[in-house]
């Protein structure tokens, strides 16, 4: 009954990064809210971190045995990972993208993801609170699935 909780490049360093448009919460702590989220929803999280896009792809596909559906946050790799976004066509899991901040309102290149075609759906612009809602919504779509 575990959910996935995947991020990306740069996202160890949040809470130093860019608090401005990220918020001066770092991952642990967030990864602290969504466990608090996970167990008033009675589901197991496992949370991880790469910069490595190899490594996220390998994660990706190890999730296809061991998860339900995976929350992902890919970073700048949504932008313009056609890898990553194979991975998550080719694994039979539900994937939630998520997002710290809207990525709608900033630069253009941000405007894009190749990801979300391929995504159960996409969360951004709430903050730490962006990781909770798409546990809510995959919870839900995995409870509607009778999985
Ligand atoms: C991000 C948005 C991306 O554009 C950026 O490259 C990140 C973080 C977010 O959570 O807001 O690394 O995914």
């Amino acid at each position: 009954n575990t959910i996935w909780v995947i991020n990306g490049p740069n996202l160890n360093l949040l809470g130093v990064r860019e608090p401005g448009i990220y918020g001066s919460q770092n991952l642990q702590s967030i990864e602290d809210n969504i466990r608090k989220q996970a167990s008033n929803l009675g589901v197991d999280i496992s949370f991880y971190q790469s910069n490595h896009e190899g490594v996220m792809i390998d994660w990706i596909h190890e999730a296809m045995e061991k998860a339900k559906g995976i929350i992902l946050n890919p970073g700048a790799l949504t932008h313009y990972s056609y890898a990553l976004r194979d991975a998550i066509s080719s694994v039979r899991i539900p994937v939630v993208e998520v997002h710290l901040s809207n990525i709608h309102s900033r630069e253009s290149f941000r405007h894009t993801s190749v990801i979300a075609p391929v995504a159960l759906g996409q969360i951004a612009g709430f903050g730490a609170l962006s990781y909770e809602l798409g546990l809510i919504a995959l919870v839900r779509h995995l409870e509607d699935q009778g999985r």
